[in-house]
Formats: structure tokens, sequence, C-alpha cells
């Protein structure tokens, strides 16, 4: 047992066997994966934790992902798009408070209207903040030209998570037609890296139907596709989704947990020098969770600063945290978090990826 990976752990790159070998870990052996996986943070990366302040703009659309709370398909959902001065505000919030960068997310929307309204407040952004001021967007799939655009206008990263990197596994998650193509999904991602864009993405722990081997082939597939950020969180079943269906079959909670924490670990010893977030959805399984995330892997922490009012609409899963809280709570509750898991808040710092520097 311990000593078969000992040895896996002896490297700093590995096969997908050792991939597989470390998931499949007992919780007292994956205290040395973990281990390890702390030793790597702290030489590449160190204690520090960048900010970015995370707004959902609007929960809005088009597609129908089988797993997601707002997918097209769900009338329980309240649609909302915030007004342009209060993304603006959100924005400056984040700005004035030193977080160093934002996300703006939403669901997947294609409208030409929409391009341009994201466009014309990506300018507005970078004129309020100056050069020195991460601009992530996580916005879905969108056309060459639009991400360019949008690269010219001032956003410098952007977050498309592959979901799964498992062809098969990406069917039976999504719909099956052209608004959902895996070939098309990986192309972006390739497209978004050739513009100058840093890239992140990820997938889900503990899907319906994935295996160990899906997830070696996952941790694979980012280490190849060579990628500046990762966000990675725990699937969590969302009661108004096809998926729910198969609760049945899925590990349990705590379990999910544990594997994704490893995947974590994995990660980080793998592509030392990126970015890796501690996902909101490790903590609607435990309180702890984002915590848990930073102390073995994580250097990245997103605290919502949404509008109040808009988060119950956006719902990707149940149970989400912080859906009560406003920017100022999480904000507080944000810099406890990051002391408690020895972190310490990167506060100022844009916090670009050591390993988009260096390619
Ligand atoms: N459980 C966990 N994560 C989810 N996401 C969407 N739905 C769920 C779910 N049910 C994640 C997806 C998406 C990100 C914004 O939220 O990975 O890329
Ligand atoms: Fe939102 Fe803790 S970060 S309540």
């Amino acid at each position: 047992m311990n000593t078969s990976i000992k040895n896996i752990l002896q490297n700093n790159d590995f096969s997908k066997d050792d991939i597989i070998e470390l998931l499949y870990t007992s919780q007292s052996e994956a205290k040395l994966l973990y281990q390890k996986a702390k030793e790597v943070k702290s030489c590449q990366v160190g204690d520090k934790v960048f900010l970015r302040g995370l707004i959902e703009f609007s929960n809005l659309c088009v597609k129908d992902c089988f797993y997601c709370g707002i997918r097209k398909s769900n009338k329980n959902v309240e649609r909302y798009f915030l007004s342009d001065d209060e993304i603006i505000q959100a924005a400056k919030f984040a700005f004035d408070e030193n977080y160093g960068s934002i996300v703006l997310q939403s669901g997947e929307l294609k409208s030409k209207e929409f391009i341009t309204r994201i466009d014309g407040l990506i300018q507005r952004i970078r004129k309020l903040t100056g050069e020195n001021f991460g601009i992530t967007l996580s916005c879905g799939e969108q056309n060459e030209s639009t991400y360019s655009r949008w690269f010219e206008s001032g956003a410098n990263r952007y977050l498309l998570r592959i979901e799964t990197s498992n062809k098969e596994l990406y069917k039976q998650i999504h719909p099956n037609n052209s608004l959902h193509s895996f070939q098309k999904r990986i192309e972006s991602l390739r497209v978004l890296k050739n513009i100058g864009y840093q890239v992140g993405t990820g997938v889900m722990v503990g899907l319906p139907g994935q295996t160990l081997s899906h997830i070696a082939d996952d941790i694979l597939f980012m280490k190849a596709l060579d990628i500046d950020m990762c966000g990675i969180g725990p699937y969590i079943e969302h009661k108004e989704t096809p998926l729910f269906e198969q609760r049945s079959t899925l590990m349990p909670l705590n379990a999910r947990f544990e594997l994704t924490l490893k995947v974590l670990a994995i990660i980080r010893i793998m592509m030392k020098d990126i970015n890796i977030a501690a996902s909101t959805a490790l903590q609607s399984i435990d309180k702890l969770g984002r915590e848990k995330a930073i102390q073995v892997a994580a250097n990245v922490f997103m605290p919502n600063i949404t509008p109040q009012s808009y988060r119950k609409n956006y719902n990707l899963y149940d149970n989400k945290p912080c859906i009560a809280e406003s920017p100022v709570e999480c904000q507080s509750c944000t810099v406890a978090r990051i002391n408690l898991a020895n972190g310490k808040v990167a506060f100022g710092e844009a916090g670009d990826a050591k390993h988009y520097l260096h390619r």
C-alpha cells in the first residue's frame, strides 16, 4: 500500500495509472498526497491567496445542460440581467476594496446586443480600474471574433470549463445538438489561448457515469492543454434538472468531496504554477470546504459580489452557499476563511498565473 503511493509521489509527473492509484487511495494514504501538494504549493505559489470578485450578472442562458439549475428549460427560475450601472458598481466595489480582479459570469447568450453590451462594460471597467486589474470573463462559448473583440477591449482572462474531457460522458450530460458540441468546446479553449487570454478550465467531480479513469483523463487533458487556471468542484445535484433522476447512482457527498480534494492535490503537483480556485461548490458539502482546498492546493478565492437580491436566482446546484449574504458579508467571511486556512489575502494584486507569465 503505502510503499506504492510513496513511490508514485516521488515524481512530479504522473501516468494515467499513477493518477488512478492516487485517486483510489484511502483517507489515511491520501494524507501523503496532500502533504506533497502542500509542499509544491508552498514552494511554487506560497501562501498568497488572490481574490476575484464574482459578479453573476445574468442567469439567462440558451443552453440546456442536464446538470445545471439555470438551464433554459428550468421554468422555475426568475430570470434576471443586472443593469449596466449595477455591474459597474459591483466592479467598482471590487476595485475600491482592493480585490485585484473580477469575474463577470453569466449564462450563455449569443445575441449581437449581448456581445456589444459586454464589450462596452469591459471598456468601462478597464478605464475605471487601469491596467493592473484582472478582468475575467465566464460567459460561455462565443465566436472567435467575439473573444477577440472582448480581449481587445480589455478582458484578459477567460474561464470555460470543459465539464468532462470524455466525449461520451459529455454527450450523456448535455443535449445532443449543435449548441452542445464537445468539439466546439475544446476548440474554444484553443482559440482563447491563441488570442492571448489566460485560460481556465475544469470539470465536475462525481458526475453520474463518471469513473476514476475519466477523471485521470481530465487531469491529463488539462495538463496537455497547458492551462493557466483551474476551477474544479464536486457535482451537486439540483432538483429541477434531468440528472437529478440519476442521484441514486452517485457516490455519497463526502466521497465526492474527498475525491475533489485529491484531484486538486494531483493538479497542484502536476501543474505546479497555475492558479487553482477554491470552488464554492466545495463549501456546499463541507462548511470548511474552501479552506481545505486552500490548505492543500488552491490559491484563488472568489468572493461573491453579486447584489444580494439576485443571488437566489443563480442556483446552479442545490444548497449553493452565499445566497443570503451581501457583498460586504462575503468580504469579511472571505478574509476570515483565508486566515483560517493559513493563507495571506493578496489585496491589491491582479494575481496573474505564474504559469502564464512564464509561457
Ligand atoms: N453541480 C456542480 N457544479 C455545477 N455547475 C453547473 N451545475 C453544477 C452542478 N449541478 C458548474 C459548471 C459550470 C460552473 C459555472 O458551474 O461546472 O461550468
Ligand atoms: Fe459568502 Fe462566506 S463567502 S458568506
